[in-house]
């Protein structure tokens, strides 16, 4: 059954607990003396938090032997949990297999492409499609729920731990033999899977299902599709997995909803998640920032792209850190300010969760130099006392408890066939980066002051003035037909280079590029023209482009060049072209813009689909915007993009969190990476208002 039909799309109700945001952590006590237990439930109570996730990476201490259990140690902080009024989220404790099963059952190791294996010694290592995991793993879940499926404590189920982390993509013989049934049950012949695949060429041809590998190392560029297919099914593996763990739970405790961690991050592209969403009660996340440029409007990206996949309904926020982590090259502790302000983005975005990897730094272990929420210093520390401001912040905002994201006005589309297929091997470029090109476009989006939604493909595109697609390097008939019906209601549609070139089966549509989109966009593309590192293309309109050009011809009526190519072979021939039909538009960028390319092209498109922000001026680009809907209300998040304070001038409504702020009518003052949040009526007008109701200065303090 999928969650769409059950009613559990949230913790489990406790009687006499109001509606909050949840706050909490990891919490792995199982690595600490019994003494520091007591400290631990204190000190989560001075700081507020409300729920931990237990048991993570518990499964040796739970099962030191095959037959043997141990629980009297869980159950005790089970018990000192609910006493001291601390909800846990309880993991299933299956994530990383204990050193017996692996002794007794090596034939669990995942395999490399290269045919190595992966070994025990850190965790992950087992392989999604093990029938000796799998039996192992459920018979510890079946354990973990009879135990505790009654008890007060429990609130929701956490399977595993980041599904696919280490072990997406598994290269053993269980994996070929689970792949081949995987393609028995899609293409049904061998003869249709030889047509799909293309095996006509480089003497690829099978004869029977028994003769397909996965894509192991090979000779050269391995087949793309048979590529593209075992993506879809080391995602489809997982999942299933995930679902094994959930029937099971399920069987025990139908009114305990479940749930697993996403990784919606960065280049964590492995796991198919909006289609992973439907077998969840409720969508969980987990999110490190990666220091860069734009590190900040990724985390907005990801949390917004998380809020998509949850329908728009409250996420949970399972994991994230206080300070630096441990595992890229250089950590760089979180600055002043960015504790509270990157966990309110994710507020913004519709978490009604707030939760940290982990509870107390470890000392001891692969993750001893991670931040956690009571860091090795104790709490007399900063990062405590931030961690104590966080709870009163969350505490304040409560009645935001169960509101939903509200709908922006532009969106962007992120399809994950796209993503996977795009940045396949032997194609025009190896530089392309799906995610990259997404984000840029967010960027300019925030520098306009514009709210925008991340929409996994299948969202309803009509709700939206403006859907930006870029790279739709996949476009089956039926999105072809989705978009075209977008466009000719009135929408107004961007999609750029490598954009419309295949099927679902990764074969090239014929007769032209953008050969989906090609009469959508009343263009045609005979030969692309990617670009060289070294290679810059100027644009008539002062701006470059890198990476791709395309020669394009204008085949349609009614399109206008927006810019051209000023230099090179292609120079005075069409860049970036508009195509009008009726009162929609759709526009095609054939070069990776750069911020002021983006930002006249943003500009443009959003003055023909008139759509303005809901910013005063001075504060777009410098404050991020979101919205979210409870009842006749909208909760307004002003989030400071910048380390200077900005001056709000008057704004309309009454002030629910700032930190320098004051009644309606009067100037607020929104500090360094600060948030503000306003509650407004749903009809309240823009904040915008004319330019001189709002005479603002900007990092004026
Ligand atoms: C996550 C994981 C946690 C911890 C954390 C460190 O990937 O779920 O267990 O390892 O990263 O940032």
């Amino acid at each position: 059954m999928s969650s769409s039909s059950r009613p559990l799309s949230w913790l489990k109700q406790q009687p006499g607990r109001a509606p909050h945001l949840s706050f909490g952590a990891d919490y792995n006590p199982d690595q600490w003396p019994r003494e520091v237990w007591d400290e631990d439930i204190a000190l989560m109570r001075e700081a507020g938090v409300t729920i931990v996730s237990l048991a993570i990476f518990s499964w040796a201490r739970i099962q030191p032997a095959k037959d043997e259990w141990d629980f009297a140690w869980l159950d005790e902080i089970m018990d000192l949990l609910h006493a001291g009024g601390i909800q846990v989220d309880l993991a299933t404790a299956t994530a990383s297999p204990p050193p017996w099963l692996t002794t007794l059952h090596p034939e669990i190791l995942p395999v490399t492409v290269n045919g190595d294996t992966v070994w025990p010694g850190a965790r992950q290592h087992w392989r999604p499609t093990s029938p000796v995991f799998r039996d192992h793993a459920l018979r510890l879940v079946d354990a973990m729920a009879e135990r505790y499926g009654d008890h007060p404590a429990l609130v929701a189920w956490h399977v595993s731990n980041e599904l696919g982390c280490h072990n997406i993509y598994d290269f053993s013989d269980d994996a070929a033999r689970a792949f081949r049934l995987w393609l028995e049950r899609r293409y049904g012949t061998i003869e249709q899977l030889n047509h799909v695949w293309g095996t006509a060429f480089w003497s690829q041809r099978y004869g029977s299902f028994e003769q397909i590998l996965p894509p192991r190392l090979a000779a050269s560029h391995p087949n793309p599709t048979q590529q593209l297919d075992f993506k879809r099914f080391s995602s489809d593996a997982l999942k299933e997995y995930l679902v094994a763990e959930r029937e099971v739970l399920r069987r025990h405790t139908p009114d305990v909803p479940v749930t697993t961690n996403f990784m919606v991050m960065h280049e964590t592209r492995g796991m198919n998640y909006p289609d992973w969403a439907a077998e969840v009660d409720f969508v969980s996340n987990d999110h490190y920032v990666m220091p860069s440029e734009q590190d900040r409007d990724e985390l907005s990206f990801s949390a917004n792209l998380t809020g998509n996949i949850a329908g728009g309904r409250p996420w949970f926020l399972m994991e994230h850190s206080t300070s630096a982590v441990n595992w890229q090259s250089v950590n760089l502790a979180k600055r002043e300010g960015e504790l509270l302000r990157d966990s309110l983005t994710h507020v913004a975005h519709g978490a009604d969760a707030v939760c940290f990897f982990q509870w107390r730094q470890s000392a001891a272990g692969a993750e001893k130099y991670h931040s956690g929420m009571v860091p090795h210093a104790g709490a007399d520390s900063a990062v405590f006392r931030e961690v104590v401001r966080l709870g009163e912040t969350l505490r304040t905002l409560a009645p935001l408890a169960g509101a939903t994201r509200s709908t922006a006005p532009v969106a962007i589309l992120f399809d994950w066939e796209s993503w996977w297929a795009s940045e396949q091997d032997s194609h025009p470029t190896d530089r392309l980066r799906y995610r990259a090109e997404a984000l840029d476009w967010y960027t300019a989006l925030l520098n306009a002051g514009i709210r925008a939604d991340v929409v996994p493909t299948g969202t309803p595109l009509e709700r939206y003035r403006v859907v930006i697609a870029p790279i739709l390097h996949v476009v089956p008939d039926a999105l072809a037909a989705s978009l075209s019906a977008y466009v000719e209601l009135g929408g107004h549609l961007v999609t750029t280079y490598f954009s419309g070139i295949v099927d679902e089966n990764d074969h090239v549509f014929l007769g032209g590029y953008p050969g989906a989109l090609r009469d959508l966009l009343g263009i045609r593309i005979e030969e692309f023209a990617p670009l060289l590192d070294t290679e810059q293309a100027l644009l008539d309109t002062g701006v470059t482009g890198t990476l791709w050009t395309d020669r394009i011809e204008v085949t349609g009526a009614d399109v206008s060049v927006l810019a051209r190519y000023a230099s090179g072979e292609f120079a005075g021939l069409p860049a970036v072209t508009r195509r009008d039909t009726g009162d929609g538009t759709a526009t095609y960028v054939s070069t990776r813009l750069r911020p002021a390319g983006l930002a006249g092209v943003v500009d443009a498109l959003l003055a023909r689909a008139g759509v303005e922000s809901e910013l005063p001026a001075a504060l777009r680009g410098v404050v991020e915007v979101t919205r979210r809907t409870q009842g006749s209300e909208d909760y307004w998040f002003l989030v400071n993009r910048t380390a200077e304070p900005v001056d709000l001038g008057a704004l309309d409504g009454d002030v629910v969190l700032g930190h320098e702020s004051s009644a309606p009518g009067q100037t607020a003052t929104l500090s360094a990476r600060g948030v503000v949040v306003l509650r407004r009526p749903v009809d309240a007008p823009p904040l915008g208002g004319s330019p001189e109701q709002h005479e603002l200065r900007v990092g004026a303090h």
